[in-house]
C-alpha cells in the first residue's frame, strides 16, 4: 500500500545538549541527511537552544520544534513560554502532552487541549502525544486510554486544524526502555487512532493527519514500523541525540 502522507521524523532531545552542542549537532545533521527529501526532519532542542539552532539551520529544510508551551499569549506565568514566543523564535512544531510532562509535571488532557488550540492559533503544528502505561496495557484498556486522551486533546478543533496536525502514539512503557512496541501492536493502536479521527472529523481528515509512533525507535526497527499502513513517522528520544543513529532512522523512513 502506498501512503501519500510524507513521513515526519522528529527528534525530542528532552533536557539534553547545551546550545553550543545543539548547533554543532544540527550542522552535522544537515550534511548527513542531504538528499533525503522524502522525509520531513524536525529537531526539538531545549528552549535555550531554539534561537541558535534556528539560526544555524537558516536556509535548511530541517525544521525546529519546542518540547512544551503555555496556552496563554503572555502574562505572569513564571518559567513558562508562549506560542507567540516560539513562533518568533522560528519554531514550526511544538510537542504537547509528552508522557514525561503528564507524569512529572501534572499535564492534564484539559491543558493539552488548551495548548493544542493555542499553538494552532499561532500557525504552529502541534505534535500531540498519547499513550498508555504498562498497567493499562496489561489490563486491556489501551484503546480506552488512548481514546480518552485523543478525544480530549482534539476537543473543539476544526476538521482543517486536525488535518494539519501531528499525533504521536507513544506507549509509555516503550519510552527510553529499549522495548519497542511490535510493528503489529503499533499499527493496531495507530490504526485505531486514525479510525477515531475518522469518526470525529471525517474520512478526509483521517487520511491526512500524520500519526507517528514513538518509543525506543532505532535505525534497526524503523523500516518495518514505517512500512505499516497507518504509521507516518516517528518521535525519537534517545536515538535522536546522535547524528549517526538519527540519520539512520531518517534514511530508513525515506525507504518507505
Ligand atoms: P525514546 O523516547 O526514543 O528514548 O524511547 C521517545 C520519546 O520520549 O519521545
Amino acid at each position: 500500500m502506498v501512503k501519500n502522507r510524507k513521513p515526519i521524523i522528529a527528534g525530542n532531545w528532552k533536557m539534553y545538549k547545551t546550545a553550543t552542542e545543539a548547533v554543532a549537532f544540527v550542522r552535522n545533521l544537515e550534511l548527513s541527511v542531504a538528499g533525503m527529501d522524502d522525509v520531513e526532519v524536525v529537531v526539538c532542542p531545549p528552549f535555550n537552544a531554539l534561537v541558535p539552532v534556528v539560526e544555524a539551520l537558516r536556509g535548511s529544510r530541517i525544521a525546529v520544534g519546542a518540547q512544551n508551551v503555555h496556552w496563554e499569549d503572555q502574562g505572569a506565568f513564571t518559567g513558562e513560554i508562549s506560542p507567540g514566543m516560539l513562533k518568533d523564535a522560528g519554531c514550526r512544531y511544538v510537542i504537547i502532552g509528552h508522557s514525561e510532562r503528564r507524569q512529572f509535571f501534572g499535564e492534564t488532557d484539559v491543558n493539552v487541549n488548551r495548548k493544542v488550540k493555542a499553538v494552532l492559533q499561532h500557525g504552529l503544528t502541534p505534535v500531540m502525544c498519547v499513550g498508555e502505561l504498562i498497567e493499562e496495557r496489561e489490563s486491556g484498556i489501551t484503546e480506552k486510554v488512548v481514546r480518552a486522551q485523543t478525544e480530549a486533546g482534539l476537543a473543539g478543533l476544526t476538521a482543517g486544524q486536525v488535518a494539519g496536525m501531528v499525533i504521536a502514539y507513544e506507549p509509555v512503557w516503550a519510552i527510553g526502555t529499549g522495548k519497542t512496541a511490535s510493528d503489529a501492536d503499533a499499527q493496531q493502536v495507530i490504526g485505531y487512532i486514525r479510525g477515531l479521527v475518522n469518526q470525529l472529523f471525517g474520512g478526509e481528515v483521517a487520511a491526512q493527519v500524520c500519526i507517528q509512533y514513538g518509543g525506543s525507535v532505532k535505525p534497526q526497527n524503523t523500516a518495518s514500523l514505517m512500512a505499516q499502513p497507518d504509521i507516518d513517522g516517528a518521535l525519537v528520544g534517545g536515538a535522536s541525540l546522535d547524528v549517526e543513529s538519527f540519520t539512520g532512522i531518517i534514511k530508513a523512513a525515506a525507504g518507505n
